[in-house]
C-alpha cells in the first residue's frame, strides 16, 4: 500500500458500466447500502460502480475502511460534495466544506463545543435539565400509544440549541419546532433516490419536487437563524458569551477590527456552520435514541435486564456521566443499539485528495469514496451476530464491558464525527433516565414482530412509524 501519487494502475473491479447510466439500472438506490453489501460479494471489500458517468468507489468491512479512513487519512479524507449538498450549503461550514475553510471551521466549532460544555459538567447538567422536560410530555400520554419523534426531537435539539445559541427553547415555540421539523425532512429528503439522480444528473433540478422541498426549508431555517442571531449580536457582551454564535461574532468582529483579509469568520461560514451543527445533533442522535426506546419494547427480556441494573446501581436517584462504568448491561445495550439501528449506512460522501493507490489499486484523485460503515458495523469477521440485537458483543465472560474495533457508527479518521462525545454522553444520561422512569412497550395488540429493523431511508436510517406506551415504573 502506498500513499504517494503514483503511476495509473489497476482500476478496482466493478460490474460492467453502461454509456451514459453506468450501472444505474442495476443498483437499488432506495437501499443503496444493502445493494453494495450485496456487490462487494461478487468483487471484494474494494469495488467500484458507476453513478452514470460518475465512478464511485465502496470501501467495505472494517479493515478495508479503517486502512483507508485512517492509515492513508489525508488522501481519503476530503468531503464530496455533490450538487444536492451545494445547494444547502455552498461549500462553507464544516459539513460540506474542504482545505483552510473545513480546517478553520472544524478546529472553531470543536474548540467552542469543548468550552461550553461538550465532555463536561455543563452539558451534563444541560443534558439532566432536558431530561425532566421531556419525561413531562411522555407522562402526558399517561401510558398510552404516541408516535415519540417530535418529544425526542425537540428534547436532543435543545441540548445543541443551548450549545450553538446559549438557551433551550419551549416544545411549545412554533418557531424553533418548525426549525427542528424542517432540519428533519431536510435529512430524510437527502437521501431520497431522487436527490442521488439529481447528484448525477443536475439537469433533472428543475423537475424535482424533493429538490423544492429542499431548498425551501433552508429558505425559511435561514430567515429563523438569522433573527435568533440578530438577537444575539444585539445584546453581545464581550464578557460573557452565551454560546457558539457569541464567540463566532466576537472573532468575526475582532478580525474585522484588525482589517485581516480573507477572513474565515464572515456571515456565510457563520450561517452554514450554524445549521450543520443543528442538524447533525439533532437527527443523528434523536435517531438513535429512538431506536433504543424501539428495540426494549422489542425485546422486554433485554429491558428488563437493563431495569434490573438500573435499580441495582442507582435506585431512585438521577443517572449522571459517571455512572456509565458501573452499569455495564445498560453501556452494552446502548453500543448494540448504535451497531444494530447503523443510522449513517453510507457514512458522509468522501472523495480523493490525490492519485491514490490502495491495497494494489488505483484510484483517481477526485473520485467520490463512500466509506460503508454498514458492512464495518455488520462485519461477519468482527461481529459474531452481525444482523442480531445482542449485547453480549459488548460485554466479556464476567459481563464487564470490552470495547470493539469495529464499533464505528461515528466513522474515523479527519472526518470522524465532530460531536461524538456530545452525542455519547446525551445517548447514555437520556437513556438510561428514561429506563429508570419508564417500561417501554408496543400498543395493546401488536406484537414486538411488528416493529420492523429495516428502517426508512434518508441521509439516515430512521425506525418505521410505530408508537410506543412509556408506562411510569412507580
Ligand atoms: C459527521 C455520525 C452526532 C456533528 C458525522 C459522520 C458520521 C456521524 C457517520 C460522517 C463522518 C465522515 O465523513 O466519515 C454521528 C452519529 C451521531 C452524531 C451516529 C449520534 C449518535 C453528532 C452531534 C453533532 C455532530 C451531536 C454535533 C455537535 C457532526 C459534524 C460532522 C459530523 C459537524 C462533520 C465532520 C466533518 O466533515 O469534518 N457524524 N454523528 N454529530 N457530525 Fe456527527
Amino acid at each position: 500500500t502506498g500513499s504517494k501519487p503514483q503511476k495509473e494502475g489497476k482500476e478496482p473491479p466493478g460490474p460492467k458500466p453502461l454509456p451514459l447510466l453506468g450501472n444505474l439500472l442495476t443498483l437499488d438506490l432506495t437501499r443503496a447500502f444493502d445493494t453494495f453489501f450485496e456487490l462487494s460479494k461478487t468483487y471484494g471489500n474494494i469495488f467500484q460502480v458507476s453513478l452514470g458517468p460518475k465512478k464511485t468507489v465502496v470501501l467495505v468491512g472494517y479493515k478495508t475502511v479503517k486502512e483507508a479512513l485512517v492509515n492513508q487519512a489525508e488522501e481519503f479524507g476530503e468531503r464530496d460534495i455533490g450538487h444536492s449538498f451545494r445547494i444547502m450549503n455552498d461549500e462553507h461550514g464544516i459539513v460540506f466544506s474542504n482545505g483552510e475553510n473545513w480546517k478553520e471551521m472544524r478546529r472553531f466549532a470543536l474548540s467552542n463545543l469543548r468550552d461550553f460544555g461538550m465532555g463536561k459538567r455543563g452539558s451534563e447538567e444541560k443534558i439532566i435539565e432536558e431530561i425532566q422536560y421531556l419525561k413531562g410530555e411522555f407522562d402526558k400520554f399517561e401510558g398510552k400509544p404516541f408516535d415519540t419523534t417530535q418529544p425526542v426531537n425537540y428534547a436532543v435539539s435543545n441540548i445543541i440549541s443551548s450549545i450553538v445559541y446559549g438557551s433551550r427553547f419551549e416544545y411549545t415555540d412554533p418557531q424553533f419546532t418548525e426549525m427542528v421539523d424542517r432540519a428533519n425532512e431536510n435529512v430524510r429528503v437527502s437521501g431520497s433516490t431522487s436527490m442521488m439522480l439529481y447528484n448525477i444528473f443536475p439537469w433533472l433540478g428543475p423537475f424535482l419536487k424533493n429538490k423544492k422541498i429542499i431548498l425551501h426549508n433552508i429558505l425559511q431555517n435561514r430567515q429563523q437563524m438569522m433573527n435568533l442571531i440578530n438577537g444575539l449580536l444585539d445584546t453581545l457582551n464581550p464578557h460573557d458569551r452565551r454560546g457558539f454564535v457569541d464567540s463566532f461574532l466576537i472573532r468575526k468582529q475582532s478580525e474585522e477590527k484588525s482589517g485581516k483579509k480573507d477572513s474565515y469568520f464572515h456571515q456565510e461560514n457563520l450561517m452554514i456552520s450554524v445549521a450543520n451543527l443543528f442538524v447533525a445533533g439533532t437527527d443523528t442522535t434523536g435517531t438513535t435514541l429512538r431506536w433504543g426506546l424501539m428495540l426494549m419494547a422489542k425485546y422486554p427480556h433485554i429491558q428488563d435486564r437493563v431495569h434490573e441494573e438500573i435499580d441495582r446501581v442507582i435506585g431512585g436517584r438521577q443517572p449522571v456521566v459517571e455512572d456509565r462504568k458501573k452499569l455495564p448491561y445498560t453501556d452494552a445495550v446502548i453500543h448494540e443499539t448504535q451497531r444494530l439501528a447503523n443510522i449513517v449506512p453510507l457514512s458522509l460522501p468522501h472523495v480523493t485528495s490525490c492519485d491514490v493507490t490502495f491495497n494494489g489499486y488505483f484510484i483517481k484523485k477526485g473520485t467520490t469514496v463512500i466509506p460503508l460503515l454498514m458492512s464495518v458495523l455488520k462485519d461477519p469477521s468482527e461481529w459474531e451476530k452481525p444482523n442480531s440485537f445482542y449485547p453480549e458483543h459488548f460485554l466479556d465472560e464476567k459481563g464487564q464491558f470490552v470495547k470493539r474495533d469495529a464499533f464505528m457508527p461515528f466513522s474515523a479518521g479527519r472526518r470522524v464525527c465532530l460531536g461524538e462525545s456530545l452525542a455519547r454522553m446525551e445517548l447514555f444520561l437520556f437513556f438510561t433516565s428514561l429506563l429508570q422512569s419508564y417500561r417501554f412497550t408496543t400498543p395493546p395488540g401488536v406484537s414486538g414482530d411488528e416493529l420492523d429493523l429495516k428502517g426508512v431511508v434518508g441521509i439516515t436510517l430512521n425506525p418505521s412509524p410505530h408508537k410506543l406506551c412509556a408506562i411510569r415504573r412507580s
